[in-house]
């Protein structure tokens, strides 16, 4: 059976974008792969964190990650401090790295960007990409689905695997990436020109998967839309509509093209209204299974065995790594 990876970051909760960005991918793919999901508290702090938040929105993450259906008796779900491995593994793809290739990171430069004008940029902000190669690269993945804006760590994942293998021995499986075919980049509610944001200042921007369901509602119906009335997909002239399209398309699995028939001659208000509700009851829903879970023993049982499962697997390849690199010993 092939083998996929996947990660979220616990640095704030997550958005409705990540749910359709990625954990609906998670849940469809999880059947068909040897599926590992890792809750990657080592890069949220690559940008400072308040450190008693922090635990909370791992322990929420983990609560997430199975409210969105994946099967705890089938898939491994861990916390990435948990798993020595990754750590270890990031250093040595770090000395296969190049400055250069980081620094052209887009991510890099928007979040050191915002970060040089507050607490001076981390080392790990730029190193970043090396870690989540590690995560990927150490249970020889095959396929790693994510939302369009972790393309490009994803090439460079690629590029540093083929390097290793050429320089050293030809351990890495060179991963693909998988983007979902609708929502890959659910965009923000008042800008929709700006990806859609855990992180982001604006509270109005974003649909958190633990916002209050009638408070989300609201968001939607206030969402800025385009200047003609018309519920019309078109990315480019339209990109307000065209958003609130594939937010709903992807929550009702109902096709986009279907959706613009049911609203043709209906006005934005009519369609925000309806998306408001399908909003306020797929939230009330996911949030039940998210407290079933932050409330249950299982949900440590879960991690516990997560970490101890994905640590076996890991431990092997960091040491074919070492051994590749020739570090360590040779027992006689
Ligand atoms: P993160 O935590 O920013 O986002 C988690 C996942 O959600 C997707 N996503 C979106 N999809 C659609 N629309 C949006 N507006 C949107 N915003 C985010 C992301 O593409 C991602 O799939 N570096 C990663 C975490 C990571 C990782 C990994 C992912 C670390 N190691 C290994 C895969 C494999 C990140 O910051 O994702």
């Amino acid at each position: 059976m092939k083998t996929l990876f996947s990660g979220v970051q616990p640095s704030g909760i997550p958005t409705i974008g990540n749910y359709i960005g990625a954990y609906k991918q998670f849940t469809e793919l999880q059947d068909q792969y040897d599926s590992y999901f890792c809750i990657v508290d080592q890069h949220a702090v690559t940008v400072p964190q308040d450190r008693l938040k922090l635990r909370e929105n791992i322990r929420k993450l983990a609560a997430i990650y199975l409210a969105s259906g994946l099967n705890p008796e089938k898939i491994t779900l861990f916390i990435q401090s948990e798993v020595a491995a990754h750590a270890k593994a990031a250093w040595m793809l770090q000395c296969v790295g190049y400055v250069g290739e980081f620094e052209r990171m887009t991510q890099y430069k928007d979040k050191s960007r915002k970060q040089s004008t507050k607490d001076g940029i981390s080392l790990g902000l730029l190193t970043y990409p090396a870690l989540m190669a590690s995560d990927i690269l150490i249970y020889g993945s095959d396929i790693v689905p994510v939302g369009d804006d972790q393309g490009q760590h994803l090439e460079l994942t690629r590029n540093l695997a083929e390097r290793f293998n050429n320089k050293y021995n030809d351990i890495f499986t060179v991963p693909e990436v998988k983007h979902p075919e609708v929502g890959g980049r659910i965009m923000s509610l008042n800008d929709p020109t700006k990806k859609m944001s855990k992180s982001d200042d604006n509270q109005k921007s974003f649909i958190s998967l633990l916002d209050e369901p009638r408070l989300a509602a609201k968001k939607i119906r206030s969402a800025v839309t385009d200047s003609d009335s018309e519920v019309k997909y078109d990315k480019e002239n339209k990109p307000g509509i065209s958003n609130l399209l594939t937010i709903y398309s992807s929550l009702t699995d109902e096709s986009i093209p279907s959706l613009e028939k049911k609203y043709d001659g209906e006005n934005y208000g009519t369609f925000k209204g309806d998306l408001a509700g399908v909003v306020e009851t797929f939230l009330t829903e996911f949030q039940e299974k998210v407290n079933y879970y932050l409330e249950s023993d299982e949900l440590d049982e879960i991690l516990d065995r997560g970490r101890d499962n994905a640590s076996r697997k890991a431990d092997k390849m960091v040491a074919k790594m070492e051994r590749a690199m020739g570090l360590g010993r040779k027992r006689r």
